[in-house]
């Protein structure tokens, strides 16, 4: 939520304008919040320096079409925000920067700040300010911060930080440039993400690479609790008290073309696309020559796991059906209780969790304030926690005890769709390591399933090949005003993740539900007409009768069906208005395909509505507040 950009560079010959490439970064970010924009750029030449700033409500290109009627001076320092309002309204004084410390002989304040996060106790730190004749000019939280910077600075604008942010409760990434000191970004990270990009003669402040994958894909990981000074030459970070600190330094695996929508209409479709490299690289390297599993990076005592007697999923949203697919197959293969929570859920109520627990954290951005704070709660309990993250550099691996990558590539449209398969994939991983490590499945079983893994890209593909139907019914469906969608087994997860895509990208309501559970309620919403998506299993699996029995009953309340179903499965036929296709696959790895004609189905219904896919409404890619 909310993203933020800062630059400085020597300004030499052939070196780009800050505001470019402070906007070119906030493009890459607007995923992270869109509801209003701005930047502060450190005018070139001053004698006393200057500050201009520009902000606006809406979407970045309100900003950029009020920076092109009226374009600054050239700059070779700025920061910049994209925002997803907490605190105040989205509207041209709330959105970031804000300003402190008066007006100087330029005509500007003195400092300028932007944030990511939530100041908690900005409403004493606010009274603090009024009774000492502070003017404020927004509702946010943040404007506190720039006002208390503007009085703790005396000079040294990260010791001002360091002042400022000992009196901050709360989350929050800063960022900070002072009008007098020319060449000079500060931040500091408590909760959110802030990650440093490493450039020739330029240095670079993102809260992820992408922000800056343009223009270097070295890096530095800023840890808990730190402040960090970038000038064009130099990168210093000390922690809250000073103190000299080391960042972990990290090479960016992906290039800037993979934050490109490369000719496709929107992210979202090209990650849908993407989707059978994400499972491979996923993959990729997890298994030697003979077949045989290698997760060298999961370093967890590993007489510890076999200890282990419940593993607790803990995630949000489309990771929580993630989480969900675990369970079956976790379950399935290594014969070991295993509950899926909602992150927010776990964390404040009271869960048995202890030393023999192993908790799974599933995350995307890895900077899901909810799965953070769960992941700190189940450390506590004295639990050991694996990551499965698709963010180097990020929170939530960094405060686990180990992290299983997915290599999904950077995920830009807000709703999730390579991510899910990718992290699907990670605990069919970690499924398999877990069961070789306890002798639940000899080390044959495992390379026959990795086999069946490995084949899974090719049939995610040919999936995607097949579905010109999907996209002709979206179009004609889009007036529909409720759709509902039912599984069993592994596709109970797979329907609710249908029922998000749709909720999300197109604002139709959609519910989904466990197919055996339709005659205990749910089939009371049945009547004409009703559209209603069905997965259904493998005719191998024991339940593809019971769920064709499902189809049925919905189909004789005249409901309209359509079924996913495998290739050759000719029993839902007679019953089914619409029969979507997906290859033969083993009943567990099903997900991988059956929620593909869905995630489809929902991006071009929201097209099809003229809807923006890639940005619904509400929504932000990093959820960092609680
Ligand atoms: C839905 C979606 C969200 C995220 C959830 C968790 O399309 O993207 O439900 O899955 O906010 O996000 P991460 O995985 O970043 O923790």
């Amino acid at each position: 939520m909310c993203g933020i950009v800062g630059y400085t560079s020597t300004g030499a010959p052939g070196d780009a304008d800050a505001l470019d490439v402070v906007l070119e970064g906030l493009r890459r970010l607007e995923y992270r919040g869109y509801d209003s924009a701005g930047v502060a750029l450190q005018i070139a030449g001053r004698a006393h320096g200057a500050l201009y700033t520009e902000k606006k409500a809406g979407k970045l290109a309100r900003l950029e079409e009020a920076l092109e009627e009226q374009p600054p001076p050239p700059s070779r320092t700025g920061i910049g925000h994209t925002r997803w309002a907490t605190h105040g309204g989205p509207t041209d004084e709330n959105a970031h920067p804000h300003l402190g410390g008066g007006v100087g002989p330029d005509g500007v304040a003195r400092v300028a700040v932007i944030h990511n996060g939530i100041i908690e106790n900005f409403a004493a730190l606010k009274r603090e300010l009024l009774a000492e004749g502070v003017t404020f000019t927004s509702q946010t939280d943040t404007e506190v911060v720039a006002h208390l910077l503007a009085k703790a600075h005396t000079g040294d604008l990260a010791e001002a930080m360091r002042t400022v942010v000992r009196r901050l409760e709360g989350a929050f990434t800063l960022l900070a440039v002072h009008a007098d000191l020319p060449d000079v970004v500060v931040g500091a990270r408590r909760n959110s993400p802030l990650v440093v990009g490493v450039g020739e003669g330029a240095n670079y402040l993102g809260s992820d690479v992408a922000a800056f994958i343009g223009h270097t894909r070295e890096a530095i990981e800023l840890g808990q609790d730190q402040i960090v000074t970038i000038t064009p030459a130099s990168v210093t970070i000390t922690d809250f008290a000073g103190n000299p600190v080391q960042g972990r330094r990290f090479h960016v695996d992906w290039d800037a073309a993979a934050a490109e929508k490369g000719g496709f209409d929107s992210f979202m479709a090209k990650e849908i696309a993407d989707q059978p490299q994400a499972v491979a690289d996923t993959l990729l390297g997890r298994s030697d020559e003979d077949g045989r599993l290698i997760l060298d990076e999961l370093r967890v005592d590993e007489a510890a796991l076999r200890e282990i007697d419940k593993i607790v999923v803990v995630a949000c949203g489309t990771a929580a059906y993630a989480g969900m697919v675990a369970k079956y197959a976790i379950e399935h293969w290594c014969r070991i209780p295993c509950e899926v929570e909602l992150a927010h859920e776990f964390r404040y109520r009271d869960p048995v969790v202890n030393a023999r627990t192993l908790v799974v954290a599933i995350s995307q951005s890895g900077e899901t304030m909810d799965t953070i704070m769960a992941v700190r709660h189940a450390r506590e309990q004295g639990a050991r926690v694996i990551a499965i993250c698709n963010t180097h550099g990020s929170t939530i691996p960094r405060e686990s005890d180990a992290a299983l990558y997915t290599h999904a590539g950077p995920e830009i449209a807000v709703a999730s769709t390579k991510a899910f398969l990718a992290q699907i994939t990670a605990c069919y991983l970690l499924g398999l390591y877990l069961a070789q490590l306890r002798g639940n499945k000899s080390p044959g079983e495992v390379t026959d399933i990795l086999g069946q893994l490995h084949a899974m890209p090719d049939k995610i593909a040919k999936t995607l090949e097949g579905l010109d139907q999907v996209r002709r019914m979206a179009r004609w469906m889009a007036d529909t005003r409720s759709v509902l969608f039912l599984g069993r087994h592994v596709g109970f997860p797979v329907a609710m993740e249908g029922a998000l895509k749709l909720k999300e990208l197109a604002y139709i309501h959609a519910e989904g539900f466990a197919a055996g559970e339709l005659k205990h309620g749910p089939i009371a919403l049945i009547e004409p007409g009703q559209p209603v998506f069905v997965v259904v299993p493998s005719p191998t699996s024991p339940l593809h009768p019971k769920v064709v029995s499902n189809i049925q009953e919905i189909n004789a309340r005249g409901a309209r069906t359509i079924v996913i179903a495998e290739e050759g499965d000719e029993d839902v036929v007679p019953y089914a208005q619409e029969v979507v296709r997906v290859p033969q696959t083993p009943a567990l790895l099903a997900p991988l395909v059956t929620v593909v004609p869905l995630q489809v189905f929902a991006c071009e219904l929201a097209g099809a509505k003229g809807l923006d896919v890639d940005q619904p409404r509400n929504l932000a890619k990093s959820v960092t507040v609680e």
